[in-house]
């Protein structure tokens, strides 16, 4: 890169309001869950964060146990922040989570106000951060009171740990009482992150309209099926890759002769829109008005430049939109 950060990146990028808060969000942003742990190469993890920032994508997403080992992607981004983007920290929005398995013992798992307030302690120490700009509670907890969950998220943004609230993987209904709870609180919750993408459409079923009526904000995880919805495993499952790799979530028996045909489909319909697979992917989530971001990761910057190039053609006649969905079928 020539100078960094590039002077054009909010030329380039699209930035939309999260849901009916002040907030405005990339189009696209980048995620630590796989390739910025420990077990990675620390270099190559900066050049893709380096890469992200300067593409204008101003929003990194953590959780307390992205890694391996849990907590080491707060570490990455912690060193990443202090050495090239520390002047830089009111352009950014950083979020973590609490919510799945972090420490031994009762109080490092699901949804107490004693877990959520001591891991977002732990989190601001990794990142070497005051605050993170979005706190979510990572998943519902059947057991917890909703009121209490919701009660420590109030609390720590009041407290000036968190700027905004949100929420990832709760249903429609769970989804419309936390807002419900929090906004008699005086805190609103501003965003939910749910799995979205071409392979799992739940979302369609109750959670955006819930959304769209709240007034919150979406911003999709997973909306390359962890890289399916790519090139990278059209020609088989290269050494480097997600599916590939033992700490991987993406298994590689999903990758089987059917699901490669629907691929090939839904790649010969991007290339008649002159994209790839992974632009067309992107620009498909990003079609939904409930949507806010499209939250992808990333293992070099090539993806990222890429990926950021679906913006060019985000539209879709509705015969595309059919060949699309008759390509999912088959
Ligand atoms: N809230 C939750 O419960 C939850 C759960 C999961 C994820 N998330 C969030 O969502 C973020 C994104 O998840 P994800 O990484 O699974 O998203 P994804 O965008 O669906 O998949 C990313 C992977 O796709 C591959 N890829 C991306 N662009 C590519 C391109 N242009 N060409 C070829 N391959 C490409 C890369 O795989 P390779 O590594 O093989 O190169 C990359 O690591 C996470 O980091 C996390 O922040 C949240």
């Amino acid at each position: 890169m020539d100078s960094f950060p590039d002077p054009q990146r909010y030329e380039t990028m699209q930035y939309h309001r999260c849901g009916r808060s002040g907030l405005m969000l990339p189009a696209l942003a980048l995620g630590l869950w796989h390739n910025f742990g420990g077990v990675d190469d620390f270099e190559q993890a900066r050049a893709v964060l380096r890469q992200g920032f300067d593409l204008g994508i101003t929003h990194f997403d953590l959780a307390n146990n992205y890694g391996p080992p849990p907590g080491s992607a707060e570490e990455t981004m912690g060193r990443v922040l202090k050495w090239d983007l520390a002047s830089y920290r009111d352009e950014l929005i950083i979020s973590s989570k609490a919510g799945w398995a972090m420490w031994p013992g009762p109080y490092g798992d699901w949804g107490s106000r004693k877990y959520l307030v001591a891991s977002l302690d732990q989190s601001l120490k990794r990142m070497g951060l005051e605050y993170v700009d979005i706190y979510y509670h990572h998943r519902p907890d059947p057991e917890t009171p909703l009121a209490e969950t919701m009660g420590a998220l109030d609390h720590l943004v009041r407290s000036g740990k968190a700027l905004y609230a949100g929420i990832s993987s709760y249903g429609p209904d769970l989804t419309r009482e936390a807002a419900h709870l929090m906004r008699d609180l005086g805190t609103p919750l501003v965003i939910h992150q749910p799995s979205y993408s071409m392979f799992n459409r739940g979302v369609e079923e109750g959670l955006l309209d819930v959304l769209a009526d709240e007034g919150m904000g979406c911003i999709a995880f997973c909306p390359l099926a962890q890289g399916l919805l790519t090139s990278r495993y059209l020609q088989g499952i290269p050494a480097d890759s997600r599916a590939a790799k033992a700490h991987g979530f993406l298994q590689a028996d999903t990758i089987t002769e059917d699901r490669l045909r629907v691929l090939h489909a839904l790649n010969d319909i991007a290339a008649r829109r002159d994209q790839t697979l992974a632009q067309l992917a992107l620009a498909w989530v990003l079609r939904q008005p409930a949507v806010t971001t499209a939250l992808i990761g990333a293992s070099r910057p090539e993806q990222l430049q890429e990926n950021v190039r679906c913006l060019r053609n985000a539209t879709f006649s509705a015969d595309e939109l059919a060949a699309i969905d008759q390509a999912l079928a088959a």
